[in-house]
């Protein structure tokens, strides 16, 4: 081949490449900006991206890990309380999804048992060393840290019985894709747990972005192949919002209703 034929070649596989490798960011910000919209921080705990009406909150930096194992939490949050209402069993396997420093993932590792499994997803690769850190240090095997991205928890597609969330949903930069992700690694019958912040009580003191209504979270799943089963309304301070992963017989059935409950 002569040599201008191999410049033409080579400059026709760089066009036909460089595109490939550019379109996914753009086309990630382009689905984004269709979803959410971009506007003034209404709040010091806001990140000025609204979805749904609703302000999402910054993430809490790993520089606070120190405050998420606070010895108030168990007055403020009662979490053997909480897990008791998760009816777990040994040999389940549980996302702790935003796990943090692991507050709760050591809790639900003890749950499980042996024969079961807490994947610690987040996207802070920090939180995720304080979690092996302590692993290593208690000798505990069954926890799997995951370095999860804004969009993807990098879960194993229906490998999952239960998805719990504690103080986490509302920090989602994506929370749409996340959700749908979730529901990705959901089992049949699967759950799906919000434990968030009422928004509806001024008296939890807590920033208005890191707070959600009951009403608001329902109405962000309604787009989703989920089911309420029930909130629970018995800790100080949050929501326990309760949905379950819809089959897709039902998910394409509208007249079957399943069980809906609101518990006090
Ligand atoms: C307020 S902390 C709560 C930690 C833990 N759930 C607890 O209750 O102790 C929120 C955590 O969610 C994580 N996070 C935020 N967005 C996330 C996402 N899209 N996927 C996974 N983790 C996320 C943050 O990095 C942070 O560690």
């Amino acid at each position: 081949m002569r040599w201008s034929s191999r410049i033409a070649c080579l400059l026709a596989v760089l066009l036909l490449c460089v595109p490939a490798v550019y379109t996914e960011p753009p086309r990630i910000v382009e689905r984004a900006s269709a979803r959410y919209k971009m506007g003034t921080p209404t709040d010091p705990g806001g990140s000025g991206k609204f979805y749904m009406g609703r302000e999402i909150s910054v993430v809490m930096g790993h520089q606070g890990a120190g405050w998420l194992e606070r010895p108030e939490r168990e007055k403020e949050e009662q979490p053997k309380k909480l897990l008791q209402m998760l009816d777990l069993k040994p040999g389940m396997v549980v996302a702790d999804i935003g796990a943090g420093s692991g507050y709760y993932s050591f809790r639900l590792a003890e749950k499980v048992g042996t024969k079961g499994k807490v994947l610690a997803v987040d996207i802070q690769k920090e939180m995720l060393a304080i979690i092996r850190k302590r692993m290593k240090k208690n000798k505990v095997e069954n926890i799997e840290p995951i370095l999860g991205t804004e969009t993807d928890p990098k879960l194993p597609a229906g490998g999952v019985d239960l998805v719990l969330m504690v103080d986490v949903y509302h920090e989602f930069a994506f929370p749409y894709e996340m959700t749908e992700a979730l529901i990705q690694a959901l089992k049949p019958g699967g759950r799906l747990v919000f434990v968030e912040f009422r928004r509806e009580d001024e008296k939890v003191p807590i920033l208005l972005a890191h707070k959600m209504t009951e009403k608001q979270v329902r109405a962000e799943m309604a787009p989703h192949p989920l089911q309420h089963v029930k909130t629970i309304e018995a800790l100080p301070w949050q929501h326990v919002i309760i949905f379950e992963k819809k089959d897709k017989q039902r998910r394409n059935d509208p007249a079957s209703g399943g069980a809906r409950a609101h518990c006090k």
